[in-house]
């Protein structure tokens, strides 16, 4: 391909150097405990608070734990395939500059697209899980919102926006605006305290477990187990959102894989005691309730721990929201930094160096999205579009060791090309798993996404006029 071909082609990639040596104008604060909080933060949260007990519920009773096993496991693979690619690439953005080196403009920018349905929505869903616990809490003092104010669009159900979701989006966005070091030591209080309800539930709940109610122990068989697996791998998301700090990380190459897989090491032993506990309290067909882990405290009439879980449930969905939002302003940074989306995102502003007015935007949409849809379809659309990015991560590490042998990195994937296929082919499956409508919502979105990049990113591109050897 002569130059002028390869700079104009769809597939034009970004030189590795230049991804990770681009001037950052974010500030390197961060190190790897501050990461391990980053990454815990991310992690547990409306997942294991709420969606456990759908899971155990609908689909897969006492084999829950199984669920987490599966899920856990195909995060495992996907984990170690972002941490090859953070020690590898350490800018800001994750899987999206990840593909922009390995695959070229036109996926990566896909893949952008994709992320920022995931941070979005994640970021909508856990702040509709956080509203659920707030107004049971509230209620337990007798206070009550309007009705139509406190759930999302559903008019046959009299609720039409729900106003504590968008209020606590906002919120969090203001903290964000702040600056990293502000928002990440606030993070840091309530990770602790959210790490210490966790363990509170399970060294209580370890001596009310009724093991009659681990039985029958698979009640919807090893199908349940696979649906109940796509359910709650929304808990586990959250640990690729510590790569999207790689600027502002010191020694990204040992720190990040050390954030990443750390995290998810320390949520994947929490969820596993914690849905054991859980499914030995309560009889699973109980628990499909808003509040699954503070009420099983109630069953047991444990009124003031239930409390104090509960209290302790809304801590930890706050800093799931901090590092959501983080992700997605950092991500829209890296992205519009490319130039691929709008200059106001890479705006950095004030003195917290923060892009300000790219926070406030993004806050605003999450907020309304927040507002309208309901928890259950905002989780299905975070999980498709995580499956799907987790996906074309493990296939992008066979990629870079075929392009880029040479390449340093910081950590390497053991057994490639096999841990990055079955991570590959894990995610897709789990994907199947997931509804009709949730499919055709994702290529609705890709289809804009592509409409988008042809009528402006692709023209607006710098490697356009960056001289770059390819
Ligand atoms: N893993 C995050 C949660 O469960 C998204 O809230």
């Amino acid at each position: 391909m002569s130059r002028n071909e390869s700079q104009s082609s769809l597939f034009r990639k970004k030189p590795i150097a230049v991804s990770g040596e681009e001037r950052s104008a974010l500030k390197r604060v961060l190190g790897p405990l501050d990461l391990m909080t980053l990454g815990v933060g991310a992690i547990i949260g409306t997942g294991i608070f709420v969606l456990t007990g759908v899971a155990a519920a609908k689909y897969a009773g006492p084999g829950l734990v199984l669920s987490f096993l599966l899920a856990g496991l195909i995060c495992a693979f996907a984990a170690l395939c972002y941490s090859e690619f953070a020690s590898s690439v350490p800018a800001s953005g994750s899987a999206y500059t990840y593909s922009y080196t390995a695959f070229g403009e036109v996926i990566a920018w896909i893949l952008g697209w994709d992320l920022i349905l995931e941070y979005g929505f994640a970021s909508a869903a856990v702040a509709s899980g956080w509203s659920g616990y707030f107004q049971s809490l509230l209620s337990g003092f007798g206070l009550h919102l309007p009705h139509e104010l406190t759930s999302a669009f559903s008019p046959e159900k009299g609720t039409y926006f729900d106003i504590t979701a968008a209020a606590i989006t906002l919120i969090i966005t203001f903290l964000l605006t702040r600056g990293v070091k502000e928002a990440a030591r606030a993070n840091g209080i309530m990770v602790a305290l959210k790490i210490i309800v966790v363990l509170i539930f399970i060294g209580v709940g370890v001596f009310y477990v009724q093991p009659d109610n681990w039985q029958p122990f698979l009640p919807f068989g090893i199908s349940g187990v696979t649906a109940g697996a796509a359910t709650v791998f929304f808990a586990y998301i959250g640990f690729d959102a510590v790569s999207t700090a790689a600027e502002e990380v010191k020694m990204p190459q040992r720190n990040l894989p050390i954030g990443i897989i750390g995290s998810l090491a320390i949520c994947t032993v929490l969820y596993i005691v914690v849905s054991l506990i859980l499914t030995g309290i309560v009889p699973y067909h109980m628990l499909n309730v808003s509040d699954p882990v503070a009420f099983a405290f109630g069953f047991v009439n444990l009124h003031g721990l239930s409390w104090i879980v509960a209290l302790g449930a809304i801590t930890g969905i706050t800093t799931v929201l901090l590092v959501m939002m983080y992700g997605q302003t950092r991500l829209l940074y890296s992205m519009s930094r490319d130039g691929l989306l709008s200059p106001v995102f890479s705006k950095v502003s004030g003195k917290s160096q923060t892009p300000v007015v790219g926070s406030w935007v993004a806050g605003i949409v999450v907020a309304l999205f927040s507002g309208f849809i309901s928890l259950g379809h905002l989780a299905e659309l975070t999980n498709i579009g995580t499956l799907f990015a987790f996906a074309v991560v493990s296939l992008g590490i066979i990629v870079l060791r075929k392009n880029n042998p040479d390449l340093k990195r910081g950590f390497r994937v053991p057994f490639v090309p096999w841990i990055p296929i079955l991570s590959a082919i894990g995610c897709v499956y789990l994907m199947t798993r997931l509804a009709m409508l949730t499919w055709i919502t994702f290529f609705i979105w890709l289809l804009i996404g592509l409409a988008i990049y042809f009528l402006y990113g692709r023209h607006h591109s710098h490697l356009n006029s960056k001289s770059f050897e390819e």
